[in-house]
């Protein structure tokens, strides 16, 4: 079921945890709140939940207008990061309760809570206390006891930060499976940029409590509305660029020596702090002429197994680039021949 925000704000006292935002989740989609901490993500899925009420704004869901209603009167489930499983309670037991509470006999409790381990791939685990589980199969517990309520929306407060990086990514790829499979309605909280690009159909960007951007991955990563964006998705190079408009689809940036066309449909003419994504450069040897190249210097040089990372002192400033030529790499002092590539050449 869809959730709607019109103008939302929460203060707490003085504070303003959420100063006025408004957003749409689609039924049947993975959307991500994704911001630093602090900027108002878990206060924001609290007031979805019912958890907190917003003391300005509309919450709607499914159409029904719930801005007033409290967590009992809301078809929502929430996971939350520590998971808050019961440990006197085996695994069948607290995937029941949740059921039970709602009026389910035991019978069907049982039978439904079943479903929801076999839906996370647990249905031989019923007997084991949380104590004798790892930290995913924690999660997949707390995914099914949320699951097995068959709510309308499905919220998740970084899931997975108690989990090792490996395990991270084998989770996000079975949360996404699920919601997937299941066509769920799912609001997603995470600090981590690479978690939001890998799992999300749409990224609500907030900083500060207020929406930064919101998009499809692709347009948040390659076309950041503000140098925050730039910044905050991925790594990018700020630097002063001059514009120039070809068509209006088009701009030429000119870097030193070096120009680029990218596409872009609104930066003006002249001056422009533009965000270079690391990636987007291409370290080469110099060439003769030194045509559209920028001259600089390899000042670091890691290696990182799949790729390499250079600091290159050039005259717009000291460039961060990766390479995934790592051969030959490059050493301290090398003379290179910066190149950009038109992908993440936009303006910041
Ligand atoms: N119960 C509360 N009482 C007072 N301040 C709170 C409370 N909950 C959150 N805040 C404040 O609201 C802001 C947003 O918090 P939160 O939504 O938890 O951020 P995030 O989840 O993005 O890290 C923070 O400044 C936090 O200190
Ligand atoms: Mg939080």
């Amino acid at each position: 079921m869809s959730v709607q925000f019109h103008n939302v704000v929460k203060r707490y006292g003085e504070a303003t945890a959420v100063a006025g935002i408004s957003f749409t989740v689609e039924a049947g989609t993975l959307v991500t709140l994704l911001g630093p901490s602090g900027c108002g993500k878990t206060t924001t899925l609290r007031m979805i939940a019912g958890l907190e009420l917003p003391n300005e704004g509309r919450i709607s869901i499914a159409g029904r207008d719930v801005t007033t209603l409290g967590a009992t009167q809301r078809d929502v489930s929430m996971v939350f990061q520590s998971y808050a499983l019961f440990p006197h309670m085996n695994v069948l037991e607290n995937v029941c309760y949740g059921l039970r509470r709602s009026g389910q006999s035991r019978e069907d409790a049982t039978k439904h809570a079943r479903e929801g381990l076999l839906q996370v791939g647990l249905e031989s685990y019923e007997q084991r206390q949380p104590s004798e589980l790892s930290g995913g199969q924690q999660q997949r517990v707390a995914v099914a006891r949320a699951l097995v309520l068959k709510p309308s929306v499905l919220l998740f407060d970084e899931p997975l930060s108690n989990l090792d990086a490996r395990l991270r990514r084998q989770m996000r790829e079975e949360i996404r499976e699920l919601q997937l499979r299941l066509g769920l309605t799912v609001v997603y909280v995470t600090h981590d940029q690479q978690e939001a690009m890998a799992v999300s159909d749409r990224i609500i960007v907030m900083n500060a409590g207020r929406i930064e951007q919101q998009g499809n991955p692709r347009d948040l990563y390659e076309r950041p509305a503000t140098p925050f964006l730039a910044r905050f998705m991925g790594e990018s190079n700020p630097a002063r660029g001059l514009l120039r408009r070809l068509d209006p689809a088009t701009v030429r940036i000119r870097l030193g020596a070096c120009e680029i066309d990218v596409v872009n449909a609104a930066a003006a003419d002249g001056e422009a702090t533009v965000a270079i994504r690391p990636e987007a450069i291409a370290v080469d040897r110099p060439d003769n002429d030194g045509a559209n190249s920028l001259a600089g210097t390899i000042a670091r040089a890691s290696y990182l197994g799949t790729h390499m990372e250079y600091s290159i002192d050039t005259a717009a400033g000291l460039l961060f680039a990766t390479c995934p030529q790592v051969e030959r790499p490059l050493v301290v002092g090398d003379p290179v021949a910066l190149h950009l590539a038109p992908r993440g050449g936009d303006r910041g």
